[in-house]
């Protein structure tokens, strides 16, 4: 566990859950100006990251010519409607995380659609019941396609959103750039596969390594957090400004600070922060990570010389309108066992694949190296088929030696309870980051008819075997 042991992912709140202004480098703007009706072209391109030797063209593939591609904004109760059209030369599918379409909507292909061949258009519409900071993606050789930038963000603001002096957004993500500067095609790579992921070695907020965050003295800061890397955690850390977290996946919490502790995100997750600017006019305070490989600089808040802010800071935080979630039934609850077996250093001799077990040399020539109950990716067969409506409580077990993000699709979920302590009042979340030999209880209510896949977030993990589904049974919408 080399790997692990920079970050602690056992830390108390992990259960509660160089210059280049982030304005600037490739940072969406926060205004709310999505037009309905919009297209979204993935294509080959390059993203601009900006390291500390100045800026370095890479080739990406991008949606809309930006990594990440363009924000999608609306307000609560607006409905998406995109239409994605593929100029890569492989298929392709976006999915929409966290957000709850129809099960024809969420992009996961080959599960849910069938991939869309290059050249063609498919168009994506369904109702945004929720609020909140969520990210579209590929859902199509992710290992490769999410990698190479193919990601987004999706803002939807609630009725009456808290009152702050701004709202930024910082996408944290990592590249694998080789000695000559250029992004790493090694995307097969197996011992990334079977280890922790595609770890990067630059680590950057929108595209900038140690990125300038501006802020003003005695402004109050609304900071959204989205990690899109293909396997990175983040463990962030604020020099003395103390966060209060009044948002996880979307979901609002009751606000709670930070404090001393550091701000765990893993992939796909996002949280949404309040931040009052402490510092002096002119000061610079570091955004530091420990991250699954390094201690890295993400950037600074970086002070004007003079204040700002309009009086709000040091006021009271509110809690931020919530979304609608059914109540859970859990002395009803139907109960699954999910195991998740393999890896290196994990010792798992032989899986399920393709209806034949399999011994290991076997699955590594297929490429999987993990398992969920002894199925190794196999998608041919729900882990279970729900009754619609029914409360269900998933027991994931990390029997590996690395941690891992499990991702629902389709329904948010709450953390119940963590190495058999119960968690009182779990946030909301739609994923779930787990240590090494962690034992997660989630609950949900099976809402929407469908196949909702759920699977490993670290990309390489999902295909290498880290990956199933749940059927709910009812006509789709
Ligand atoms: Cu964010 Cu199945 O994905
Ligand atoms: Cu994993």
């Amino acid at each position: 566990m080399t790997l692990c042991r920079v970050i602690d992912l056992n830390r108390r709140h992990f259960l509660a859950g160089a210059g280049a202004s982030v304005l600037a480098a490739g940072a969406p703007r926060l205004a709310h100006a999505t037009p309905t009706g919009q297209r979204l072209v993935a294509d080959e391109g390059r993203a601009v990251l900006t390291t500390g030797r100045g800026s370095l063209p890479v080739d990406a593939w991008s949606y809309g010519g930006s990594v990440p591609g363009p924000l999608l904004r609306y307000r609560r109760g607006e409905r998406l409607d995109v239409t994605f059209e593929n100029r890569l030369a492989e298929p392709s599918a976006v999915h929409w995380h966290g957000l709850r379409p129809p099960n024809g909507m969420d992009g996961a292909a080959p599960l849910t659609q069938a991939p869309v061949p290059p050249g063609e258009t498919f168009r994506y519409a369904f109702d945004l019941d929720d609020a909140g900071t969520y990210w579209y993606h590929t859902h199509f050789r992710g290992w490769n396609q999410q990698d190479r930038g193919l990601y987004g963000v999706v803002i939807v603001d609630e009725e009456t959103p808290p009152a702050v002096d701004r709202d930024l957004l910082l996408v944290l993500d990592d590249w694998v750039l080789t000695p000559a500067g250029t992004l790493s095609t090694d995307f097969g790579n197996m011992h990334e596969w079977s280890h922790a992921g595609r770890l990067g070695n630059l680590a950057t907020i929108n595209n900038a390594a140690d990125a300038d965050v501006p802020v003003a003295a005695g402004e109050r800061i609304r900071l959204r957090l989205v990690n899109v890397a293909n396997a990175q955690i983040f463990a962030l850390m604020f020099d003395w400004h103390d966060p209060v977290i009044i948002a996880e996946d979307g979901n609002s919490v009751t606000p709670w600070a930070l404090g001393a502790d550091e701000l765990l995100l893993g992939p796909g997750q996002r949280v949404d922060l309040i931040v009052d600017a402490v510092g002096a006019p002119s000061s610079r305070h570091a955004i530091r990570a420990y991250t699954l490989r390094d201690e890295v600089n993400m950037g600074a808040f970086v002070y004007a010389d003079r204040e700002g802010g309009t009086g709000l800071a040091g006021t009271e935080i509110a809690p931020l309108e919530g979304n609608a979630r059914p109540s859970l039934d859990l002395a009803g609850a139907r109960r699954l066992e999910l195991r998740m077996e393999g890896g290196a250093m994990g010792g798992m001799g032989r899986a399920m694949m393709g209806g034949r077990m399999m011994g290991m040399r076997e699955l590594m020539l297929h490429r999987r190296i993990w398992a969920f109950n002894g199925v190794a990716g196999d998608m041919d067969a729900p882990l279970a088929s729900l009754k619609r409506g029914e409360t269900v409580v998933v027991d994931i077990i990390n029997d590996t030696a690395f941690p891992h993000a499990m991702h629902l699709h389709g329904m948010h979920f709450r953390e119940i309870a963590r190495n058999g302590a119960p968690i009182e009042d779990g946030a909301w979340r739609d994923t779930s980051l787990m240590a090494s030999d962690d034992r997660v209880e989630i609950a949900f209510v099976a809402e929407t008819p469908g196949r909702w896949m759920l699977h490993c977030h670290m990309i390489e993990h999902q295909a290498g075997g880290m990956m199933t589904f749940l059927e709910i049974e009812g006509d789709e919408a």
